[in-house]
């Protein structure tokens, strides 16, 4: 790799390239904040303003992302998506939306709940392209590429021998993957980080890298998998039994049902089933302690708990679906 090709270089070259004529950045008071995702992702402030979000392109990655938001903003989501500002292959660069990111929120309003409900019914009524589509890689943590497993942090390869010993979770996962079917347009990453929530119910849907063919029941499945991760984090870990961990987070369950049945509602006439549902929040839940693993030698705490909350859901996926319907 040349030396200048650091991710830096990459990220200066990039809000050059965004920049709107030259001199602009020696004119201007230009800060550049990170955004808070999994990646390299900046807010760019100017003048104390933010006024951009830049995402620098992974080294010889061509994402996609900003082709794939230009189509959608001139049809129904155009609202929900942010502008385009530049695209090139040294990254995407967004119109800073605004908002609060829905991760960050301890509750999320109900406006804001029927919004991201009415958004995914949007989006999975949109006509989607033939071709080939994969479950995502959480459906085979437990069938690791040995490459992949000697390239794993230490907590994740714990948690990848853990979930190989339960026969329950394996199945499920084989299960989930077995049943894909690349039925509609799926944002495939509607974790809350990537939803910021503005005035008025309005909200903005952000990380676009992995929309493609899916199951409606992933999208659906990744929101209801983080408004039970509030849940998750409020299980005791210490608990002696399942059903001791399961009452320690009871009102926190309780909530996280109810804010599910609220999408699910939202979503449309025909109400979706929750079963798959619940079946992909539990994977999202794995995929969160997974990602909760990363550089680490032991578990953390929370991902402790979050694979508690994984194993409860994968393993009793009908039991949460009937909570939610139970709350509709
Ligand atoms: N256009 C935007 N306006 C405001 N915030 C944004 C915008 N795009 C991204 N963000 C924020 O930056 C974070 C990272 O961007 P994202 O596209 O999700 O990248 P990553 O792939 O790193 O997760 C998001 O979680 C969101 O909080
Ligand atoms: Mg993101």
């Amino acid at each position: 790799m040349p030396r200048t090709d650091t991710p830096e270089a990459r990220l200066r070259r990039l809000v050059a390239a965004a920049a709107p004529a030259p001199g602009f950045l020696s004119d201007h008071d230009v800060v550049l904040r990170p955004a808070g995702g999994r990646n390299a992702a900046v807010v760019v402030e100017v003048d104390g303003e933010p006024r951009w979000v830049a995402k620098p392109s992974r080294a010889g990655e061509a994402s996609g992302e900003g082709a794939f938001l230009r189509g959608l903003a001139g049809g129904s989501l155009r609202d929900v998506v942010p502008r385009v500002h530049h695209d090139g292959g040294d990254g995407l660069v967004t119109a800073h939306a605004g908002g609060v990111p829905a991760d960050t929120v301890p509750g999320l309003a109900s406006g804001h709940l029927a919004a991201l409900g009415r958004f995914l019914a949007a989006l999975h009524d949109l006509p989607v392209a033939d071709g080939g589509s994969r479950p995502p890689w959480i459906t085979r943590l437990h069938r690791p590429s040995p490459r992949r497993l000697s390239r794993s942090p230490a907590a994740v390869v714990g948690l990848v021998r853990e979930v190989q010993a339960h026969d329950g979770i394996c199945a499920v996962l084989d299960d989930l993957a077995a049943r894909w079917r690349p039925d509609v347009l799926t944002h495939g990453d509607m974790r809350l980080a990537n939803v910021l929530l503005g005035d008025a119910a309005r909200i903005t849907v952000v990380d676009w890298e992995a929309a493609g063919p899916g199951p409606p029941a992933l999208d659906l499945g990744w929101v209801a998998g983080d408004l039970l991760l509030r849940w998750a984090l409020a299980l005791d870990p210490g608990a002696p039994s399942e059903p001791l961990a399961l009452r320690s987070g009871g009102p926190a369950l309780h909530r996280a049902c109810s804010g599910i049945a609220e999408v699910l509602d939202a979503y449309g006439p025909s109400r979706p089933d929750p079963l798959p549902v619940m079946g992909w929040a539990g994977a999202r839940l794995l995929q969160a302690a997974a990602e909760a693993c990363q550089a680490q030698l032991f578990a953390p705490p929370e991902a402790r708990m979050i694979t508690m909350a994984a194993r409860l859901v994968l393993t009793r996926t009908d039991a949460f679906a009937d909570r939610v319907a139970a709350v509709r």
